[in-house]
């Protein structure tokens, strides 16, 4: 019976009722050792009639066997895995080992244990159960975030307890958290009155007091109080708890036969393995089963499931850590021994770790075939553990070399995974062990890329560059890729002259080198020279566009970013269809590698695409997720990137606030970092905001920020970082025509593969020189005629439209209609509101809006646009990481705002509203 927690038992109560109303909650119980969170629980799970739970604890010292949590969790339903698609039933299958291993990332997993829990919650009600989450394995851990993070529409209560020290708690902040602090005095002393050895008021206080009213504590100190209540009775402070009870059990523990001791020790270090296993550690221990007897009258042993265990982690780590190191780690080879061969999963890799907790010396013979285990495993994408075969494989390497190789494969399947800073601190492990001087330049250069994206770009930057210089004042030849990558490193810090001339020394490297230009080299290349406005800045690549088609965007690390930087280099030079193809092989590839550790950055530029050709809803949807999966990876820097890609679209479609919040971060982060680059992006985005609800001076000294920046470092407007339109239009409407004609006519010629630069600045002649406007006008459409670009297109309608019904021409309606007509089905809902108001000026009456796809949240938007695409619900939920019931709810929503039933009156809309959307063949169904 518990004692107290009145408040947290209703609390978890009324996540019970929630799941049996069919909703979705996710509870974090946190508390020190002790403090009660697992009875906290277990008075959850007896009060779970009619719903179903499951549950697993962690285990201390286990963490390192991936999924063999979930494997837990899901022991008993086998069958619901059996019925999950072929693809996720067979990595589950793998991963919980019951099945043939099969290679399959993380997010593969994810996604799979997501549609599980959505199968097994369709049957009713689900309450997931894990205790000790930081004992959890890490892959278990992750798949388990990740399915907290996504629960929406399924009936599913997840309540994770945990300590609060652990690392996992910093990742929990954006679940309802019960935190469990010591009990009441008064329920401290009741629970003091149910224990058989204290008397006296004096030592029920004394316990009280000292116990800071830790259950644990007040149910575990009076049981060895003999001769320690002197330091019971210090008063005023609460003791050093764990310490403490640590020392409690270890003094249990010592009273014990030696045997037993070791029998205890041999447990402690093995953790939850099958009997025989453990039966056969201890009779290499030259023990038996029995010797673990007396740990068991002792209490601090019981048996559950028939197997021994530890009564309360804390005797486990107490037995551990008070043993001596010797001796542990003769348990530990014990324990190695025993699993030489043994049918427990990941048995090769669980020697490992022991063979590395007990110090052995090299095991090259082990360390090889992790390794090359680790190599398979890469090259079919199976990032996470891969990496810590890699690790495993360098800590038994024999000698310096071949370890930091080692280190540098397992940085790199991490880096894969998406755990940047792991990825980090192996490298930097590998760099110390190096001797050889170009492996130590070689290591320096990676942790210097790293750094640019996930540190601090400017002075990653900046030790990029010296590296550069001292090496080849020194004589050295370099590896073209390191200048290429200073080129890059200072396009994101926005320091476009290094870029220009380190870009052209890495392909005059190259060529010096004999050979062909490397795609890396080139891309980046034409990359810079596309921001700098070079009218043939991507003929090197479409020159080599058949080689580009073929590159494999994940594995190959060279490769990895060229089909990137090529989207990118294509679109900053307003190639977009051939940009649009890149982007989007770039995300599919990686989607379909799970390789996420790379989706951030494809998935922001592919949503700069889509947003050029008029795709909003899949652009803000893009946006968020790149947002969403930067913070998940530790791709610090990718925050800023992705932020900006946010606001583009919010800022022109009424989503002021959240525009605002992002850039407000954006422009802070940015000012951090010291990239005048994405400074200026977010001054152009904020421009954009504030000329859209005519804050026309705001909107004007935005723009200039940019226009400085365009000045200082030579980079014209690209579809990444778009301004003048908005600030030569922001001038004239706030009276500084001459600033605004001086700014137009400072412009240099605009090559014509650029038509939609042109058209805009046609339109800018327009406004700066009324006296031939139409004529400029008129240019302007020819070169909207030429591209894609509805938006601006739009606006030079609307431009052309308010002009004439100043003159009360009746000219003026027809641009007017074709700008409203846009702006509504882009959702630009600010810009629809001024054209709205033109034309009713111009005498025309106007229906109220329409409801339409700018009402919807991005993740609806994303949904129903993917449906529309003519995607069955089970497909969208694969693509989405989402379960096939979020993918409804998320529909269901949709249909109301929009005011239809079916999908074939979904795709009748859409055709109306997002006639971008290519349309399904023949919908079908509701
Ligand atoms: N409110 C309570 N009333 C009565 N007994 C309690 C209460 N809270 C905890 N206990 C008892 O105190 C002991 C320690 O609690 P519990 O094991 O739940 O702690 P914990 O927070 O899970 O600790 P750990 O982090 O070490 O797992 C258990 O024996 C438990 O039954
Ligand atoms: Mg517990």
């Amino acid at each position: 019976m518990l004692i107290g927690r009145e408040d947290e038992t209703a609390t978890l109560r009324a996540v019970l009722d929630r799941v049996r109303a069919g909703g979705s909650e996710v509870v974090v119980v946190s508390g020190e050792p002790g403090i009660g969170k697992t009875a906290l629980l277990q008075e959850l799970r007896s009060a779970a009639t009619g719903v179903r739970v499951l549950a697993t604890t962690g285990v201390e010292g286990e963490s390192d066997i991936p999924y063999a949590h979930l494997a837990d969790v899901f022991r008993g339903a086998h069958d619901d895995i059996a019925a999950l698609p072929e693809r996720q039933a067979a990595a589950l299958a793998s991963a919980f080992a019951f099945g043939p291993s099969v290679p399959a990332d993380r997010f593969v997993i994810s996604v799979a244990v997501l549609t599980l829990l959505s199968a097994v919650a369709a049957r009713g009600p689900l309450l997931l159960v894990v205790d000790d989450l930081q004992w959890v394995d890490r892959a278990s851990r992750e798949a388990l975030l990740f399915v907290a993070h996504r629960l929406q529409a399924e009936p599913v209560g997840m309540v994770l307890a945990v300590r609060p020290r652990a690392e996992v708690v910093a990742r929990l902040d954006r679940f309802r958290r019960i935190e469990l602090r010591g009990l009441a005095p008064a329920d401290a002393r009741r629970m003091v009155e149910q224990v058989r050895d204290v008397r006296g008021r004096a030592d029920t206080e004394a316990l009280v007091v000292g116990s800071g009213g830790n259950p644990l504590a007040l149910l575990e100190l009076p049981l060895a109080r003999r001769g320690r209540t002197g330091l019971l009775r210090r008063r005023g402070t609460p003791m050093p708890l764990t310490a403490t009870l640590e020392t409690l059990f270890s003094d249990t523990a010592h009273e014990l036969p030696g045997r037993t001791r070791d029998a205890l020790l041999l447990l402690a270090v093995l953790g939850p393995v099958p009997d025989a296993v453990l039966r056969l550690a201890l009779l290499g221990h030259g023990l038996a089963p029995e010797d673990l007897d007396e740990a068991v009258r002792a209490g601090l042993v019981v048996h559950e499931l028939g197997r021994p265990d530890f009564r309360h982690p804390l005797v486990r780590s107490a037995v551990y850590q008070s043993s001596a190191s010797e001796r542990r780690r003769s348990a530990h080879l014990v324990a190695a021994r025993a699993l030489d061969g043994a049918a427990v999963p990941n048995a090769e890799e669980r020697r490992a770790w022991h063979l590395v907790w007990a110090g052995a010396s090299a095991d090259e013979d082990l360390a090889a075939r992790l390794e090359s285990t680790g190599d398979a495993q890469l090259l079919a994408a199976d990032f996470t553990s891969t990496g810590h075969l890699f690790q495993l494989s360098a800590l038994l390497s024999d000698d310096d070399a071949t370890r930091a190789g080692r280190l540098v494969k397992a940085a790199h399947a991490t880096r894969l995974a998406g755990e940047i800073d792991e990825c980090r601190s192996l490298m930097v492990q590998a760099s110390g062990l190096a001797s050889d001087p170009a492996t130590v330049l070689f290591l320096q250069y990676l942790i210097c890329r790293l750094d640019l994206w996930a540190g601090d770009r400017l002075q990653s930057r900046d030790r990029l560059l010296e590296l550069v210089r001292t090496h080849e004042a020194a004589g050295v030849v370099l590896d073209p890729y390191m200048h290429s990558d200073v080129a890059l490193g200072s396009v994101e810090i926005g320091d476009f002259s290094v870029a220009d001339d380190l870009s052209a020394a890495a392909v005059e490297r190259a060529v010096a080198g004999g050979g062909p230009v490397p795609l890396g080299i080139a891309v980046v290349r034409a990359m810079v020279r596309a921001f700098l406005g070079d009218p043939g800045a991507t003929v090197s690549l479409e020159a080599r566009a058949g080689e580009l088609d073929v590159v494999d965007p994940v594995t190959t690390d060279r490769d990895e970013q060229v089909l990137l930087l090529a989207g990118v280099a294509h679109l900053a030079a307003e190639d977009v269809e051939r940009a649009g193809t890149l982007l989007q092989r770039a995300v599919v590839t990686a989607r379909t590698h799970g390789a996420v550790g790379m989706l951030p950055f494809r998935l922001g530029r592919l949503s700069a695409f889509e947003f050029w050709v008029g795709d909003w809803g899949m652009s803000a949807a893009h946006s968020h997720e790149a947002l969403t999966l930067a913070g998940d990876t530790g791709w610090r820097g990718e925050r800023l990137h992705s932020l900006l890609a946010c606001a583009r679209t919010e800022a022109l479609t009424g989503a002021a606030q959240r525009c605002r919040g992002h850039l407000d971060e954006a422009l802070a982060l940015a000012e951090v970092e010291r990239s005048s680059a994405y400074l200026a992006t977010a001054y152009a985005g904020l421009a954009s905001l504030e000329l859209a609800s005519q804050e026309v001076a705001a909107a004007a000294a935005a723009g200039r920020r940019v226009e400085d920046f365009s000045r200082r470092s030579g980079m014209v407007d690209n579809p990444l970082v778009w301004w003048t339109g908005d600030l030569v239009e922001a001038l004239v409407a706030d009276g500084q025509v001459e600033e605004a004609a001086e700014l137009v006519r400072g412009r240099a010629e605009v090559p014509s593969a650029r038509p939609v630069l042109r058209a805009v600045l046609a339109r800018c002649r327009a406004l700066v020189q009324p006296d031939r406007f139409l004529e400029h006008v008129d240019e302007a459409h020819r070169w909207h005629a030429r591209a894609r670009m509805p938006y601006e297109r739009a606006r030079t309608d609307l431009v052309l439209g308010r002009m004439l019904r100043r003159q009360r021409s009746a000219g003026a309606r027809e641009p007017l209609a074709r700008a409203l007509r846009t702006f509504e089905q882009l959702g630009a809902l600010p810009w629809a509101e001024q054209a709205r108001s033109e034309l009713r000026a111009s005498g025309v009456r106007l229906a109220a809006p329409t409801r339409g796809l700018s009402e919807l949240t991005p993740q609806e938007l994303q949904v129903t646009l993917a449906v529309a695409r003519g995607l069955s619900n089970k497909e969208v939920a694969g693509q989405l990481f989402l379960s096939v019931k979020t993918i409804e709810y998320h529909l269901g929503k949709a249909y109301l705002k929009l005011g239809v039933a079916r999908r074939g009156q979904l795709a009748a809309l859409l055709a109306t509203q997002a006639p971008w959307v290519e349309p399904a063949a023949g919908h079908q169904g509701p």
